[in-house]
Order: C-alpha cells, then structure tokens, then sequence
C-alpha cells in the first residue's frame, strides 16, 4: 500500500533527526514576531535590511494593487509583462551596473532557468559543492556533465576545466554561501573563466543589497563588471524583504534568456503589485547606508560575544553567522533552548548542509537592537554551560562536503 509505504519513509527521516515541521506565523516579519502563537525575537530571517514590513514598501504594495489588481493574469510573453516589471527590471539594470535584467518569479526558477538555457548536452557545468540546491538542480536539469569542486578550491577547479573536453562550460557559485556565509573567492573565479573559457554565473541571493557600496552586491568587492561575471543572478526575497528574483548582464544574455529559459517562458509572471513594492524596497536599499551599517555593526558585536563564549565561528562578515553544531539532535536541542527563552533560531539540517554539520543559521537583520544580540549570546552561553563535558567549541571552519550525487 503506498501510505503503509510513505508512512515508513516518514518514520524514517523521523529516525534520522530530520523530520522539518513548520511553524506558523502570526504576525508581518520583523525582528519580533509572533510564531505559534508566541511571541519571540527572530534571529533566522533573510529579511537582512528590514524592508520586508516597512510602511513604503507596504504602501507601494497596496498602490500597485489598486493600479494592476492582485494577479499578473499570464506569462510575461503571453500578456503578463506590466509597466510595473518593465521599470523594476530597468531599476535594477541599473542598480546592478548592466546593460539589461529580466525578472523571475522566484530565485529557485531563475536558478533553473539560466543555466538549462545555456548549458545543454555535451557541454560542462562546474559547481562549488556548497552551492545551494538550485544551481545544483539546474545543472541536472540541463542535461550538461555536472562536476562539483571542493568547497572554494581553486586547483580542483583549474584541473577540472583543463581536463574537460566540453566546448560551452559553466563556473557557477554562489557570491555569499547561503548557509555559512562566507564570500567566494570572486576574483580567482574569474581569472579562471578567464583563462579557460568560461562563462561565470554567480548567484548573489545573500550578498545584494547588503555587500559592496550601496548594497550593490558582492561583485562590487571584486571590482567585476558584466564581461568578467557575464551572469548575475539576484533574488527579491531577502535583503529586498519582497519576493521574486532577477537575472542581470548583457543585452544578448538577456534576449536569450527570453527566448529559452523555460522557467521563465512558461510561468505566471509574479504579481504586478509585488514589482511595484520591490521598486520602493529598492530605493530604500540603495540610499539608507545607515542599514548596512547598522548591520555590520551587530555582526561584529556578535562575533566578538561568541569569541568570548569560545564558539568557533565561520570566516563570515555577512549577516549569515552560523553556529556549527554537528550533531542533528545537538542543533535542534539549541534551536528548542533558544526557542524557550525568547528567540527564534530554527535548526539547519542536512541535506540543506553536509551530514555531520547541523547547525544553527543566525541571521541578523538591521533592526535587531544590541541588546537582543547580548541576550542571544547569553542564552548560547548558558546552553553550552548545560552540556558540561561536552562541548561544541572546536567545530567550526569549512565542513567537508556532500557526496557526489
Ligand atoms: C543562494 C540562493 N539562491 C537562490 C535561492 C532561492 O531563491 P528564492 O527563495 O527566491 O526561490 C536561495 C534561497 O532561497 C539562495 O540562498
């Protein structure tokens, strides 16, 4: 019987210490919110900047449903594609430095469709083993030979490339690791496309908006325009607080893309009213310096707490600050300790990151107060004390990665 059989499948993830169960939300994302009927101090957002309730960018929401209604009605080419996504998609052109952007409904979908769109059959695609699932997922969906590197090691990678007979090849990272927050070594990626090549595509989910000058991302680090990273992809759900993503670079790119990626062709375009409040979120990240600011802040102070404390942390300056914990049940235990004191810090677990590495993903937002950051750590602190013998501290670093699919 198929439920006697899902049923065990279940029972098994259960086993494992990997059985996800959601929690619901009551209230708009914040720094306080109210989850199962609860009211704790969030600390697991990607909601980096703060924009995801602020007054402009809800009024911007509630502007553009009046104007286009609540849907996009059908696919961009189809008769889907509004005034309000052809100015976002320009906005961010802009914003990111290139010739053109094309938007996507999500991030997950830009991530499939970019890279089935150029790599096919008989050509490579070359990915950090800690990339997030959708560049792995994409790569799988285009037929192309998938080879995966050590996470950030740049001889794997110039070997892989010298050794493959693959005429089109992809090097695909992330900019900012999604769970341990570190950069990618940007510059040395593209002297490698450079050298063999190849066509760079870096996803900057987590560095947009909150990296470089004026949150222009983390190429900006690097000083790389569109010839060196030929494909930049964004999303709108993190530090942009909407919802949606966005794939920027040269025109050419961005005509090909139209015609196919498949995830953006056969889709509904995402709601008008959404690109509309994404146009005020933006504006709001390009010119209040004060957020990053704010957030590089809480970061350090955070950092430094946890030195005190003696957890070892990741090389991370980003707002991602992972606590690596290892075991699946020592994280969820932390999460639930957490969780009784006031705070929301869900548990990260495999398969999201390599067996052996569960851990605690905090994120910080920039209106997180100093004072919340000091009872984060002291509620860390004292659950480490509970352990007593055991303890925590010497994991850290880059954990080793996943098996070759
Ligand atoms: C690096 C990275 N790329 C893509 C995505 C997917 O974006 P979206 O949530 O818009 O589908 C995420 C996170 O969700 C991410 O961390």
């Amino acid at each position: 019987m198929w439920r006697d059989d899902l049923r065990e499948r279940l029972a098994a993830i259960e086993r494992q210490g990997l059985y996800r169960r959601r929690r619901v939300m009551d209230s708009p994302q914040g720094v306080e919110v109210v989850c199962d009927g609860r009211r704790r101090v969030n600390f697991c957002s990607n909601d980096y900047l703060g924009l995801a309730n602020h007054p402009e960018v809800v009024a911007a929401l509630r502007r553009g449903a009046e104007r286009y209604g609540a849907g996009a009605g059908a696919a961009h080419l189809v008769c889907g594609h509004s005034r309000a996504h052809h100015a976002l998609e320009e906005e961010l052109a802009e914003f990111t430095g290139r010739e053109r952007a094309l938007l996507f409904s999500t991030g997950y979908m830009a991530n499939l469709g970019v890279i089935s769109a150029l790599a096919g059959r008989g050509d490579t695609v070359f990915e950090d083993r800690l990339n997030h699932a959708s560049l792995l997922d994409g790569a799988l969906l285009s037929g192309a030979r998938l080879k995966r590197y050590a996470h950030a090691d740049l001889a794997a990678l110039g070997t892989a490339l010298a050794d493959s007979p693959s005429k089109t090849r992809l090097i695909v990272s992330d900019g900012v690791f999604s769970m341990d927050g570190d950069l990618a070594p940007l510059g040395a990626l593209a002297q490698a496309a450079r050298e063999h090549g190849g066509w760079l595509v870096i996803d900057d989910a987590h560095g947009l908006g909150v990296l470089g000058e004026k949150g222009r991302g983390s190429l900006t680090r690097f000083g790389l325009g569109q010839d060196d990273v030929p494909v930049l992809v964004g999303t709108l759900g993190k530090a942009f607080g909407t919802f949606g993503a966005f794939v920027a670079g040269r025109s050419e790119l961005i005509e090909f893309l139209i015609q196919r990626a498949r995830s953006y062709i056969y889709t509904t375009a995402l709601p008008p009213a959404v690109a509309e409040a994404t146009r005020a979120a933006l504006r709001l990240a390009w010119e209040e310096n004060w957020r990053r600011e704010r957030l590089s802040r809480l970061v350090h102070r955070f950092r430094a707490g946890a030195a005190q404390l003696g957890l070892c942390l990741m090389t991370s300056e980003s707002p991602i600050q992972p606590v690596v914990l290892g075991a699946n049940e020592a994280a969820l235990d932390a999460s639930r300790a957490l969780w009784n004191a006031g705070f929301l810090a869900s548990a990260i677990r495999p398969p999201t990151v390599p067996a052996g590495t569960a851990r605690l993903r905090i994120t910080f937002t920039a209106g997180h107060t100093e004072a919340q950051v000091d009872g984060l750590l002291e509620t860390l602190g004292e659950w480490l004390a509970t352990l007593g013998g055991t303890s925590f501290r010497a994991i850290g670093g880059a954990p080793p990665g996943p098996d070759e699919p």
